[in-house]
């Protein structure tokens, strides 16, 4: 698949994709470049015709807590409880082809590998629905709301059972 590892000089065109698909969700590049520093294996691109149409972001983390947007994580938990999908997004012409199913599937795998029990993520941008057919639901945790809110209007967490087989 056209996924690949995500490495430093992507980080100048992922910038500029995060910026085009989250318009109302900025982050900066120092933010972005700390994932990648801190969480390589998490991290990949999406290559389309010799150009970069899409990325994804992921890294252990603690459940229940969502890092702030476009802050810096400052470091893995030494017991993360969840593995986390802090972003997933490709340009339109890079949509409806199965792309985002498979890196998250990808992901999925990687986290079972890594021995944990669940993804969780925040789903944004009307994206709810997608995540549902990826074997996700929405979860309420007490206390989260006005952080959640930071995120946008919609915006839910969202979790997986990895426990349990395959997607659906
Ligand atoms: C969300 C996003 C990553 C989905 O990408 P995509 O390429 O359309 O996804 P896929 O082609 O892999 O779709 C997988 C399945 O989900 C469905 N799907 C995709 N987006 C959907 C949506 N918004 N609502 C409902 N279903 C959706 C597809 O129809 C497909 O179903 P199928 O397996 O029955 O054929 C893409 O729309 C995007 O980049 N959006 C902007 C960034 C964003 O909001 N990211 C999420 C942040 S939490």
């Amino acid at each position: 698949m056209p996924w690949r590892p995500m490495t430093s000089p992507d980080l100048d065109r992922v910038q500029e994709l995060a910026d085009r698909i989250h318009v109302d969700h900025p982050e900066d590049r120092d933010v972005l470049a700390e994932r990648l520093e801190l969480y390589p294996e998490g991290c990949h691109v999406l290559e389309e015709g010799g150009s970069v149409v899409g990325y994804a972001l992921t890294h252990p983390w603690t459940f229940g807590e969502p890092p702030p947007l476009n802050e810096r994580l400052r470091g893995i938990p030494p017991v993360p409880t969840t593995y986390y999908i802090h972003d997933v997004a490709l340009l339109p012409g890079g949509r409806g082809k199965g792309h985002a199913a498979d890196i998250a599937e990808r992901v999925a795998e990687h986290a079972r590998s890594e021995g944990f029990t669940n993804l969780s993520l925040v789903a944004v941008n009307g994206s709810r629905r997608f995540w549902e057919r990826l074997g996700f639901r929405a979860e309420a945790v007490p206390g989260l709301e006005t952080k959640l809110l930071s995120y946008g209007s919609d915006a839910t967490l969202m979790v997986r059972d990895l426990t349990t087989a395959g997607r659906r």
